[in-house]
């Protein structure tokens, strides 16, 4: 569902991000993207939602090449892909229940679709009592969870995770990924950046080592990092 074939990003000021990547991710799978800061593991996940263009080869996406669309396929493209961050990303002067409604108003989504899907995903997060209150009012852990409800209200294929727990102690952190599994087990593809050892090497799930732009090792089941 995901290919990349001999992806370059060469960014205007001369930095090479990636170089001539090759890759398959397939519907479902679950994969790490590893590597030191500045490999281009962000780059890579821009380009999937179509923030970053290539600058050669082909990124395609449920079966489009990405550098194709016409812009008004753009919108849809993202529609089927979620995103969460490092730093949530929430509207602060908004509650829990609107801050993921705003996800489905957007795209101009029926009140009745909105009034039945947002109370469920705030359900599957573990939110459904907090839906009044305002980001504020909740832990880091408890603020990614409703980013992570905003981000998969819309059911998308693909949900794309830059460090997302890069904020969060380990216990936090893990439940995080025990969401991130149960998401996965409902056959969302999740690709996730991290930089967190403890955690890839306890998932046992795909890792992809990017390191200077470049895929330097792609296992199943694998770990952080070859001992150095
Ligand atoms: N918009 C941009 N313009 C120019 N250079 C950029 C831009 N975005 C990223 N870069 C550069 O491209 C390279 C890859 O950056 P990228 O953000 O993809 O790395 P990363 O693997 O996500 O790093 P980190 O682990 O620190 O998040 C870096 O050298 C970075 O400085
Ligand atoms: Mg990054």
């Amino acid at each position: 569902m995901i290919r990349l074939h001999n992806v370059s990003k060469v960014y205007p000021n001369g930095v090479v991000a990636l170089a001539g990547v090759d890759l398959r991710i397939e519907r479902g799978e679950f994969v790490f993207l590893v590597g030191p800061s500045g490999a281009g593991k962000t780059t890579f996940m821009n380009m999937i939602i179509r923030h970053v263009l290539p600058t050669s080869g082909q990124v395609i996406v449920n079966g489009k090449n990405v550098v194709r669309l016409k812009p008004w396929e753009v919108p849809y493209l993202r529609r089927t892909i979620g995103t969460i961050f490092q730093d949530f990303k929430l509207l602060p002067n908004k509650t829990v229940y609107d801050n993921v409604a705003f996800a489905l108003q957007v795209i101009d989504a029926p009140g009745r679709e909105i009034r039945k899907k947002v109370p469920a995903v705030l359900d599957l997060v573990g939110l459904a009592d907090r839906a009044n209150e305002l980001p504020h009012q909740l832990s880091g852990g408890e603020q990614q969870r409703v980013s992570i409800a905003r981000a998969i209200v819309n059911s998308p294929t693909v949900l794309l995770a830059d460090e997302p727990t890069g904020n969060l102690d380990f216990d936090t952190s893990w439940g995080i990924m025990e969401l991130l599994l149960k998401i996965n087990g409902r056959g969302t593809t999740i690709i996730m950046a991290t930089h967190n050892k403890m955690i890839v090497d306890r998932m046992k799930k795909r890792v992809i080592e990017i390191d200077k732009g470049k895929i330097v090792r792609d296992e199943s089941e694998g770990v952080y990092g070859r001992e150095v």
